[in-house]
């Protein structure tokens, strides 16, 4: 099969699109023929090993993983003995945050793994665009609690992979939604539920007159202290960065014991329970009620092209990957 392969860290320049076999499938694997993966910001870090602190579950020194790419949507070829969830032909998606080896034509994995049976009417880009954004917003708006009814949230940079899920979920559990993104992108966050729609690059949206329940800065570009005056009393930031100097998690350890009951809070998520976040958006697309949102899709002999284009902030949702037989 062709597989983008490297040996170390870096830029896409480490990658090296090759033949390689395919792994044997034990009794308890699955053998998947990859249709579609995406190249995304968790792919990003896995290439480049930055930051340091991920190298603590993706190799030290070096990737202990010789192909790169964390979702998939495919199609079940072949299924181990002790297999009983999975058969031959099921179309199957599924990530892990530390790397699935996906961006090659197949794929083995232990039917442990967090992989789901795709919905009818779902393609399989679809799929592949329905996972690592939308499994980071769904433990983002669960870290504050599901009940969203009467609450207030603002998005800011609704238009990435993270922003535009946490949009979606946010409104399907009941928030009343202010998106902030850039001009070009205003009726595409109308389209997915905003109820409200700042463009950045005509006004501060953190000198907006709203007061929220929850500020999230799905691309990391703003910090507590500016937001704060956005926020009501007990108000919660939570930013996907670490922030300028790494003061995020701190914050998130200092404000509730500093800020009392009804003081304004930084909450820092850790990311877990990827089939919980699939299980939940596997239900939302059955039911129409979610919408992964897909830019540009890309040959995998191009993956190094894809990689450039994700890190320059651009991408509007997700970037696929797609396998040629
Ligand atoms: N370290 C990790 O493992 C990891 C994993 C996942 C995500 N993350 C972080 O999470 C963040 C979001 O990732 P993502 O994949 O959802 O999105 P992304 O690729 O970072 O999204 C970029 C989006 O942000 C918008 N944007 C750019 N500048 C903006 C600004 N100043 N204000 C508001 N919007 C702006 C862009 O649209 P316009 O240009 O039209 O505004 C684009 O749609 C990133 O910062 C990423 O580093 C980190």
């Amino acid at each position: 099969m062709k597989a983008a392969t490297r040996t170390s860290y870096g830029p896409p320049a480490v990658l090296t699109i090759k033949e390689v076999a395919i792994p044997p499938l034990k009794d308890h694997e699955i053998l998947i023929k990859v249709h579609a993966a995406t190249v995304n910001r968790t792919d990003c870090s896995v290439l480049w090993g930055k930051p340091f602190i991920i190298r603590f579950f993706t190799g030290l020194l070096k990737p202990s993983l010789p192909i790169t790419g964390s979702d998939f949507a495919g199609k079940v070829e072949n299924i181990g003995k002790n297999v009983s969830s999975f058969k031959k032909g099921d179309r199957v998606f599924g990530f892990n945050d530390t790397g699935l080896c996906s961006h090659a034509q197949y794929l083995v994995l232990s039917d442990k793994e967090a992989i789901l049976k795709i919905p009818d009417k779902v393609g399989y880009p679809q799929a592949a665009a329905s996972c690592e954004g939308a499994h980071y917003a769904y433990n983002v708006i669960s870290k504050v609690g599901f009940e969203y009814v009467g609450k207030k949230v603002l998005v800011n940079g609704a238009t990435g992979a993270i922003g535009s899920a946490s949009l979606q979920l946010l409104k399907y559990y009941g928030a009343y939604v202010t998106a902030v993104c850039s001009t070009k992108h205003l009726a595409l966050m109308k389209s997915l539920g905003a109820d409200k729609v700042i463009d950045y690059t005509q006004k501060d949206f953190t000198l907006d007159d709203q007061r929220y329940d929850l500020v999230f800065d799905s691309v990391g570009k703003s910090f507590f202290r500016k937001c704060k005056p956005l926020l009501k009393p007990g108000g919660v930031y939570i930013s996907s960065e670490l922030g300028p100097y790494s003061q995020n998690p701190f914050l998130a350890l200092l404000t509730p014991l500093i800020s009392g009951k009804h003081g304004k809070k930084v909450k820092f998520p850790i990311p877990f329970n990827i089939r919980r976040s699939l299980t939940l958006i596997k239900t939302l697309l059955e039911k129409k009620k979610f919408k992964p949102l897909i830019h540009k899709e890309y040959p995998l002999e191009k993956i190094g092209d894809a990689y450039d284009f994700v890190v320059t902030g651009e991408k509007i949702g997700n970037i696929i990957i797609t396998m040629q037989p």
